[in-house]
């Protein structure tokens, strides 16, 4: 029997009936934009998240650039990004006519390597012809980046740092999220990440009043909010005084009511999915190049379970043929991609993520990988010969 990669099924069927019945009230409440179910889902998502501001927005791509237009990030400034994500996570930067710069990452975490990133800075700084505003740091597979060393290097720049947690949302270092250091958390519910929708949907979180005010407005074609209305009167919908360019990038409500369930289960599933890791560790590390590194303190919450092989691709194939699904995250990184290989690279260029790009393999992954399933998994890994 083929193993699934990542059985959304199975925690639907465990949830029993609890997001059928969600989703069928919002139907049937009628609120489909905007609705209570997204005021609701944004509190619970703040309380989970310890940030003063959670706002919804329509997936985690939007999620990023609307603090990059709050910030009036655009042409001249440098936004520093590892190159071993997601295209997302640099993508948003072009989008606004500024430069994404790209950073190498750490051998044994897979985030931004903070050295790297700093002699990143010193280099365009002695170019002289942008200017570096903001570091959006990855939480790559679930781990956090190095936040506390990241914020130094962001305070001693006068730069913003956005933590992009799309996949890591949930992670803590020492308890604390990336929130604690980070101006804005950014995350995406795409269905295969740890706390997933139904389809699209992205959110925001952060302490800064005034961020979250902005955000709000651009999230709605830069409607006007608080802050605009202080000193004039609209006797209108808010929605049709228009502040700022804007864009249209909102949480469905019935999203928002799938999420809702979703997120009072995520902290129970967070363990199940660190218990399952340590398994996976446990029994393939003899077998494998390396098994994840998660450092003392840090909590993953495993968006993927991601191993490294010498013949990687030898490897995929024989689980392949014995019905053991895998992926590569990354096979080709941004800065050697067609559309982002113009953009520069941080001083030493990025050898280790040129490194990782041949030797990386993820194995299935989800809350509800049971152990005989687990066990299958590590005897195909260990019986491969390559
Ligand atoms: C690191 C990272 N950033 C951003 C995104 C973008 O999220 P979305 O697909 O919801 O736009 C993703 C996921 O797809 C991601 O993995």
């Amino acid at each position: 029997m083929t193993i699934p990669f990542i059985d959304l099924q199975a925690q639907r069927l465990r949830l029993a009936g609890k997001i059928e019945a969600a989703v069928q009230e919002a139907v049937v409440g009628g609120a489909w934009v905007m609705g209570p179910q997204v005021r609701q889902f944004e509190q619970d998502l703040a309380a989970f998240g310890k940030a003063k501001h959670a706002l919804g927005c329509a997936n985690g791509t939007d999620a990023l650039a609307l603090p990059l237009m709050a910030w009036d990030i655009g042409h001249g400034d440098a936004v520093f990004v590892p190159s071993f994500t997601f295209a997302a996570t640099a993508e948003v930067v072009p989008w606004f006519h500024a430069v994404p710069v790209f950073v190498d990452v750490d051998p044994k975490t897979y985030n931004m390597d903070p050295k790297a990133l700093e002699a990143a800075i010193e280099g365009v700084l002695k170019e002289g012809k942008r200017k570096p505003r903001v570091v959006i740091a990855v939480d790559l597979f679930g781990q956090p980046a190095d936040y506390p060393a990241i914020k130094a290097i962001c305070d001693r720049y006068g730069m913003k740092l956005i933590a992009d947690s799309a996949q890591g949302f949930g992670c803590t270092i020492d308890g604390r999220h990336p929130l604690e250091w980070a101006d804005i958390t950014t995350t995406s519910f795409f269905p295969a990440k740890p706390l997933g929708c139904y389809g699209d949907g992205g959110a925001v979180l952060t302490n800064d009043d005034l961020l979250a005010e902005l955000i709000d407005s651009i999230r709605v074609h830069g409607k006007a909010v608080g802050i605009d209305l202080k000193d004039r009167t609209f006797e209108h919908e808010t929605k049709y005084l228009n502040m700022r360019i804007g864009l249209n990038s909102r949480l469905d409500t019935i999203q928002a009511a799938v999420l809702i369930e979703k997120l009072k289960v995520f902290p129970q599933e967070i363990e199940w999915r660190n218990r399952i890791a340590a398994r996976y560790n446990e029994g393939l590390r003899p077998h494998v190049a390396a098994v994840p590194d998660v450092p003392a303190g840090n909590i993953s919450n495993w968006a993927q379970y991601t191993i490294e092989h010498d013949d990687r691709d030898g490897l995929a194939a024989h689980l392949k043929a014995q019905g053991v699904p895998t992926a590569v995250y990354y096979p080709i990184p941004l800065h050697l991609q067609p559309a982002y290989e113009r953009y520069p690279r941080g001083a030493g260029g990025l050898p280790v993520t040129e490194r990782l790009k041949d030797r990386v393999i993820s194995l299935p992954m989800h809350a509800d990988l049971d152990e005989a399933t687990q066990d299958r998994i590590i005897a195909a890994v260990a019986s491969f010969k390559g």
